[in-house]
């Protein structure tokens, strides 16, 4: 659907996207993650035709960004960070405004508007001015007013920052079935909870650059982190016990009837480690397991939290 190949862009002498690739796949969600200033809203402009890249190749459907910019517009919905609404408009009024900058009218027009107000939860407050509402409220008639024009893939540029609970969770549901129903999504956000339930794949993007790449499986070896496991038994385990772990686990270290367990595969290895056990004879007590998360991942890479 989208590939992105060694994408430049400068504000000034100031390289603000370096060399950027990535693809996403058709049905796909796609999340760029990195901290503030990273050059994601700057990577999303280009890709929306908002500004020229100043050297690579997008293409999107097939279609290049540049020389084929009228027919990538009618495939792209476009949510920007920065709101983009009328706040005299009723929020209907908004979205018919959209609809109607991208060619749409009459019948199909007006059903679609009530279908989207409907789809962000917004139906009932359709005649309400966008004025009065709440930051997550506006929000959520801004992804409706970028996908009046049923786009094949949409961008939503950090759609969650600064607000209340509840607009998130109808938010991030939102993606999540309109990606069921068909919906590529590029997805930036600098929340790596969000990224984790969101995205198929990721790109993790640091001063302009995409650091590291893959599905979150990928991205933790990448990170090349052991994942603790603690197992408590029934009984201090005998050598014979131990024994049976060795070829599974990385280290192993007890404290009477606790075992600390490091292994780089854990969800191959957990089954591996209580089959071992069971065949000895050990009984397990009780069991934890962690694994590493995107914020580790990150801080291994760049040796900076994510939200520094
Ligand atoms: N119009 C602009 N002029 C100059 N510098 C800019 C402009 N827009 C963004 N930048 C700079 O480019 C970098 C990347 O910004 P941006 O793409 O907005 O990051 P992100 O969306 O990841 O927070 C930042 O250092 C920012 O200050
Ligand atoms: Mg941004």
């Amino acid at each position: 659907m989208l590939v992105v190949t060694e994408l430049h862009k400068k504000y000034g002498s100031f390289v603000a996207v370096d060399s950027v690739s990535f693809r996403i796949n058709d049905g796909e969600v796609y999340g760029l993650l990195g901290p503030n200033g990273a050059g994601k809203s700057s990577t999303i402009k280009v890709l929306s035709c908002l500004t020229k890249p100043d050297g690579g190749h997008v293409q999107i459907d097939g279609l290049d960004i540049v020389a084929q910019q009228a027919q990538v517009k009618t495939r792209i919905g476009i949510v920007p960070q920065d709101i983009a609404l009328y706040d005299d408009f009723s929020a209907k009024e908004n979205l018919l405004f959209f609809g109607r900058l991208y060619g749409m009218h009459g019948a199909d027009l007006r059903k679609r508007a009530d279908e989207l107000l409907e789809a962000v939860g917004l139906l009932e407050r359709g005649k309400d001015h966008v004025g009065s509402f709440s930051g997550g409220m506006k929000r959520r008639i801004n992804i409706a007013a970028g996908l009046m024009h049923r786009p094949k893939m949409v961008y939503l540029d950090e759609p969650t920052v600064g607000i209340d609970p509840q607009s998130r969770r109808l938010i991030l549901d939102l993606v999540k079935r309109l990606n069921t129903e068909g919906l590529t999504v590029l997805f930036t956000t600098h929340y790596m909870e969000e990224a984790e339930e969101l995205c198929h794949r990721i790109g993790i993007i640091d001063f302009g650059k995409i650091i590291a790449e893959g599905t979150i499986p990928e991205l933790r070896a990448v990170a090349g982190e052991v994942s603790p496991i603690e197992i408590e038994l029934r009984d201090v385990p005998t050598p014979q016990q131990l024994e049976a772990l060795g070829p599974i686990v990385e280290s192993l270290t007890v404290d009477g009837s606790r075992l600390s367990l490091l292994c780089r595969d854990s969800k191959t290895a957990l089954p591996a480690i209580l089959q071992s056990l069971a065949q000895t004879g050990a009984r397990v007590h009780h069991l934890e397991m962690d694994e590493p998360d995107l914020e580790t991942v990150f801080l291994k890479l760049t040796g900076r939290r994510l939200r520094d």
